[in-house]
């Protein structure tokens, strides 16, 4: 107990703990939004015929919230607690700091109004107008000031692997986000992209996908360098294997971009190069996703009572399975088959539910009673409760968009012996509307677990230590 204090007084935890807490909230806003457009997909009138309720301004808000509002506040959480206890000393500057937590709420106040309102520069994952831009730019940059500053003051002289993911992920974001969004405004509400037809698609899916690959890859394996040993009680698997596998991954996904753009205007050996650093790419994953399942090793046993490691590790196998996919998908046939189907939303969703959510779930759960000086969460019992709600919601989700999106490109291909197309598209669509609701399903078991997960947190940080509710394992067994 003495120790967390000390510690307290010596970390900042304030701005961990405020980004802390809005993962949560933020991350019930985000995924409720899902389930309303995936409802939206399944009966279309739930828009009410009201502009700011249709589908098409919804699902950018979607997207934009549990991107930058659940996901990066879980790693602004993270990276600013992992950074100052492994380099055992107080963030940079405590302004600086503060100035990031409110300029990234300020962001994502203006994402929320803006999107409904039809504002938006029409770039998938980089919608926000101009000055939002510019918004971000800023914070961003003095994001890197904080975390690299803490890095430069370091009390001790090694730089644990998680950091270097961090690190890796917030340049690289800064780089790609101000790239991408160079346009000429013509107004405060519109601009245009200074960069046209090919060339401006093929800039916007290098940032594409590098977001995939270093704000939700890189960033959260920096949170599975950290909190995976730290809840199993064991080092990390092998450590020299994190260093390649940091390097391996950061010189790989940068060439992936094109396979977003198989069979366009893209000159055809960027496709190729594309497809094939995609299926490099697989070795650097499942190297990660290896090491961090084996850092389990002589700790097996924990997953039978401890529902946050449980959490860290299916996490874990998301990645694997979401990181397998991605590079098959990305191999030519076979994306002419994928490509516009649900195959794709699926992929997205074992990646973004499985494996990017329940890493941030787990991380989160692991922080709480270290952040607010509780031995554990409120309810031990709450968390398993979670971990198998977030657990059957996933695979509905996916694997009901696995089902329809083989189907719909199957049907979309299928010919009559006269050479006319065997199904129209209606019929296509009619055929999904099962898996839609499906869908639905799944996503009302996950937002239920994410609503759960408030109540825990909340009940953790009112609780006093010692009336805890201390139901743990032997309620569990
Ligand atoms: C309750 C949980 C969730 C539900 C019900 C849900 C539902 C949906 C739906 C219905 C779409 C539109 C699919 C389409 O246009 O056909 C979508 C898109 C998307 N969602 Fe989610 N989602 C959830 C959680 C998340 C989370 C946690 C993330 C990220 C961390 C995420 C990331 C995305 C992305 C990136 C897309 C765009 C996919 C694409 O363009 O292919 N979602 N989601
Ligand atoms: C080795 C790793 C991976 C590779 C090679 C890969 C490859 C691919 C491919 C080929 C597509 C389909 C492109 C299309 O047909 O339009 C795709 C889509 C996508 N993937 Fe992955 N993927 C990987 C891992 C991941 C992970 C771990 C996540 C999430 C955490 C993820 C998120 C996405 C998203 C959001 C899209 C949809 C983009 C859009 O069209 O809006 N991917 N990926």
């Amino acid at each position: 107990m003495s120790q967390t204090v000390a510690s307290q007084t010596e970390y900042n935890y304030k701005v961990v703990r405020q980004f802390a807490i809005m993962t949560v909230i933020w991350g019930i806003v985000g995924m409720s939004v899902g389930v309303l457009i995936a409802a939206q997909l399944a009966w279309p009138a739930l828009n009410f015929d009201t502009p700011w309720l249709t589908y098409s301004r919804l699902r950018p808000l979607h997207t934009n919230a549990v991107i930058f509002a659940f996901g990066t506040s879980a790693l602004f959480a993270t990276s600013y607690y992992v950074v100052q206890r492994t380099c055992q000393t107080r963030l940079f500057s405590d302004k600086l700091a503060a100035f990031t937590f409110w300029g990234w709420q300020l962001v994502i106040v203006l994402a929320a109004i803006t999107l409904p309102l039809g504002i938006t520069s029409s770039k998938e994952y980089a919608e926000l107008e101009w000055p939002i831009d510019i918004l971000i730019a800023v914070v961003w940059v003095t994001y890197a000031v904080v975390f690299f500053g803490t890095l430069i003051k370091r009390k001790v002289s090694h730089i644990y692997v998680a950091n270097w993911f961090y690190a890796g992920f917030i340049i690289t974001v800064a780089v790609l986000h101000i790239v991408n969004s160079m346009a000429i405004p013509v107004s405060l509400t519109k601009s245009y992209s200074i960069y046209a037809g090919a060339v401006d698609a093929m800039v916007q899916w290098w940032y594409g996908h590098n977001a995939v690959g270093f704000l939700l890859t890189a960033g959260f394996l920096g949170m599975m360098y950290y909190f995976v040993p730290k809840q199993a009680g064991r080092p990390v698997y092998s450590y020299r294997l994190s260093v390649v596998h940091f390097w391996a991954l950061v010189s790989l996904y940068i060439w992936a971009g094109p396979h977003h753009l198989h069979y366009t205007a893209l000159p055809d050996w960027t496709q190729s190069l594309g497809m094939v650093m995609s299926v490099i790419l697989f070795v650097p994953s499942w190297g990660g996703m290896i090491n961090g399942i084996m850092t389990l090793s002589g700790a097996w046993h924990k997953l039978r009572t401890d529902p946050v490691l449980r959490f860290l590790v299916v996490s874990l196998s998301f990645y694997g399975m979401s990181t397998f996919e991605g590079p098959m998908m990305a191999i030519k046939s076979v994306n002419a088959l994928s490509h516009y189907t649900d195959w794709t939303v699926g992929h997205v969703h074992s990646g973004a539910l499985g494996w990017v959510a329940m890493i941030s779930i787990g991380a989160i759960y692991h922080l709480i009673p270290a952040l607010f000086s509780q031995g554990r969460m409120y309810s031990v019992k709450l968390v398993n409760t979670h971990f198998w709600l977030h657990t059957v919601g996933v695979v509905l989700y996916i694997v009901a968009m696995w089902i329809s999106g083989v189907m719909q490109g199957l049907m979309w291909r299928a010919v009559n012996s006269d050479g006319t197309l065997m199904y129209s598209f209606v019929q296509s669509l009619e055929a999904s509307y099962p898996f839609y609701i499906m869908r639905f399903l799944g996503g009302v078991f996950i937002v239920t677990g994410m609503l759960i997960m408030a109540y825990n947190v909340y009940r953790t940080i009112a609780a006093k230590k010692d009336s805890l509710q201390l139901d743990a394992d032997a309620q569990l067994a």
